[in-house]
């Protein structure tokens, strides 16, 4: 998601960014990471907001600012065009728009992406289009749900994950109140709590609504068993967390309490999460090492395990996810032309 330094300063902000530094630096959990490559986009095209993989471990896939799925071919085909949003998408009209563009709205904007490994459809959330999926073999997405349990058509959806187990997707609304080129309004003092988190059913097409009034509800995970649902409200600093079963099924608590923005969670294979967590909108790195952005590693009873800070990687720029696959850490920005490949 969006974060830009902006120059107004504040003071608070700073003092407990400080704060966090002196704590992760004081700690043994901090490992620094180490740039191993780069994967760039196609010339201007930009965001490469979450990154998926597929079943054989091929990619990653992910969604750019024109309203396209490119996959990752290897080092010499570079990204290609695996899919796009816009049922009639204009090449000439669409191919190579920035990002927040008003274009966005007819080309598509694809942030959450992930696979159903068993069928191969790939999920998305598009930003504009709402919950769409895609076949195996790519193309023309097809739109699954368009409007919130209201009937109205979703403000920006921006966080996507399937369970493994059962195929079920749960997604979240940023907001229901602003678009994603109101974005920077949005992280900027603004105070809204419209932001929800969805579970769709393929078996029935069946949307269920599950928790609402959350700060920008930016990244989702469900754990590997499917007993819980962790949601990101980045302007609250936390993660809940929604009991899907157990004695405390359908309802929710907070899962993680984090010393900044935290956007997307990705699951890894040992069942632990990766959180990426920024600075606030508006506040200028501290004077001493900075150690926000930075991936955290986090077990299933939300203690923090690992955190890696990533701010020689993505400098003043926001990482919108940290994943790990194969051993290595994948990091991508909202506002970057590359994903980043880091030693873990
Ligand atoms: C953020 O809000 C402040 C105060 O409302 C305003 O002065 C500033 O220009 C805004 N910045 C952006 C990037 O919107
Ligand atoms: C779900 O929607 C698809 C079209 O998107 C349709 O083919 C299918 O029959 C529907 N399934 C149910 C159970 O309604
Ligand atoms: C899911 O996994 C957790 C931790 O691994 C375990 O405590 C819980 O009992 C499991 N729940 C179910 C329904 O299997």
């Amino acid at each position: 998601m969006l974060q830009i330094m902006l120059s107004k300063t504040s003071n608070r902000a700073a003092i407990i960014a400080i704060l966090i530094s002196l704590i992760l630096y004081s700690s043994s959990i901090v490992a620094y990471s180490r740039l191993l490559n780069r994967l760039y986009l196609p010339s201007s095209l930009t965001g490469p907001e979450s990154l998926a993989f597929d079943s054989i471990g091929g990619g990653p896939y992910t969604g750019v600012s024109d309203g396209r799925i490119l996959k990752y071919d290897g080092p010499n085909s570079c990204f290609l065009e695996f899919a796009h949003i816009s049922p009639d998408r204009d090449k000439t009209m669409c191919d190579g728009i920035s990002d927040f563009s008003e274009l966005q709205e007819t080309c598509g904007r694809p942030m959450g992406l992930s696979f159903n490994y068993k069928t191969g459809e790939l999920y998305i959330a598009d930003a504009y289009y709402g919950l769409v999926k895609v076949p195996y073999d790519g193309g023309t997405a097809t739109q699954l749900v368009a409007n919130n349990e209201q009937g109205n058509p979703f403000g920006f959806l921006a966080g996507l994950d399937v369970d493994p187990q059962t195929g079920i997707v749960y997604f979240t609304e940023a907001s229901s109140a602003y678009k994603i080129r109101d974005l920077h309004k949005l992280l900027n003092g603004t105070q809204d709590y419209s932001g929800r988190l969805f579970r769709y059913d393929p078996t029935t097409n069946e949307t269920t609504l599950l928790l609402s009034d959350l700060a920008v509800a930016a990244g989702v995970a469900v754990s590997n068993n499917g007993s819980f649902v962790l949601v990101s409200e980045y302007m609250a600093n936390r993660i809940k967390r929604f009991w899907l079963k157990g004695p405390n099924a359908y309802t929710s608590d907070i899962f993680l309490r984090l010393p900044g923005r935290p956007d997307n969670i990705k699951r890894n294979s040992a069942n632990e999460f990766w959180v990426a967590v920024n600075y606030p909108f508006g506040s200028p790195p501290p004077p001493i090492p900075p150690v926000l952005p930075l991936g955290l590693r986090v077990n299933e009873q939300g203690l923090i395990i690992q955190a890696v800070p990533l701010v020689e990687e993505f400098s003043t720029e926001s990482v919108s996810e940290v994943q790990e696959s194969e051993g290595k850490l994948y990091a991508t920005s909202l506002h970057e032309s590359y994903a980043n490949i880091l030693t873990l």
